[in-house]
């Protein structure tokens, strides 16, 4: 794909991820239809909302593209040349009960031999109007309302000491019982640790050097997959718990993202 392919694409992605988030704003204040979908997930109507705006206008403009969506959607093809990872709400339990911090997740992704590159990425927070958008090869900015966007950067914090760190409770109860020891020597040795209820915005914190490091032991693609880029642009590092590349798995996987400057300690 060349330069000017990849420019057309992060726009692509970065408008959609817009206009999703406006719907999902709009939808905030109304009455919501809530549905527990899994242990310790819900669903709403806004997030089945969401998906269908933003799918309806991929699959427009590139028919060919195959989709990786949290939302269950049997119409939606699984293979193409470029793999579009969703997540329409993330933060969808925040969400539900008006806690304002959310936000929408849309990677486009070329299949890889273990998983997926995002080559294109964008994450919006519509509560504080901050997009957050990255091309592979090209930077990240983050771009508040309409003004004009700013290159991200990592952080520069070395020492744990010093460190605003930032990690999320899984639904799974044998996830939230393996981060427990590593809270309890994280929570003594970093300056803090916040827990937002969005890992994607999070992740986002990470790449404009608002947290320098966020841990999870269990998300899922669509979870990741924008966040990725948006690190990786921002001169930060991906890696799973053990310091390994990340093992895709879309039934969950280990993730910390961080300023690459941090040695942490996570046993
Ligand atoms: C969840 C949020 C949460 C994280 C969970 C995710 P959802 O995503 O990112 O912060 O701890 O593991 O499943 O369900 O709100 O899209
Ligand atoms: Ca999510
Ligand atoms: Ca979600």
């Amino acid at each position: 794909m060349d330069v000017v392919e990849l420019n057309q694409l992060r726009m692509v992605v970065a408008e959609t991820t817009v206009s999703a988030g406006k719907l999902a704003r709009e939808m905030w204040s109304q009455p919501r239809q809530i549905s527990q979908k899994g242990f310790r997930d819900l669903v709403t109507d806004a997030d089945i909302a969401t998906q269908q705006h933003i799918t309806e206008k991929i699959q427009a403009l590139y028919p060919d593209h195959g989709f990786l969506t949290e939302e269950e959607d049997s119409t939606l093809p699984e293979d193409g040349p470029i793999i579009w990872i969703i997540d329409p709400i993330d933060g969808t339990t925040n969400y539900s009960r008006q806690v304002p911090e959310f936000c929408v997740s849309i990677a486009a992704c070329q299949p890889v031999a273990n998983g997926y590159q995002p080559i294109a990425a964008a994450i919006y927070d519509p509560m504080r109007d901050e997009l957050f958008s990255a091309a592979k090869g090209q930077g990240a900015t983050l771009q508040n309302g309409t003004g004009t966007p700013r290159p991200l950067q990592v952080s520069t914090v070395e020492n744990t000491t010093e460190a605003v760190l930032a990690l999320d409770w899984s639904s799974s109860a044998d996830a939230r019982r393996s981060i427990l020891p590593m809270v309890t020597d994280l929570m003594r040795d970093s300056f803090t640790i916040r827990a937002i209820g969005t890992a994607a915005l999070a992740m986002a914190w990470v790449a404009a050097g608002r947290f320098d490091a966020y841990l999870n032991l269990r998300l899922r693609p669509w979870d990741i997959a924008a966040a990725l880029l948006l690190v990786q642009e921002s001169g930060g590092a991906a890696a799973d718990t053990n310091g390994a590349p990340l093992v895709w798995d879309v039934k969950g996987m280990s993730c910390v993202m961080s300023n690459g400057r941090l040695a942490l300690k996570l046993e």
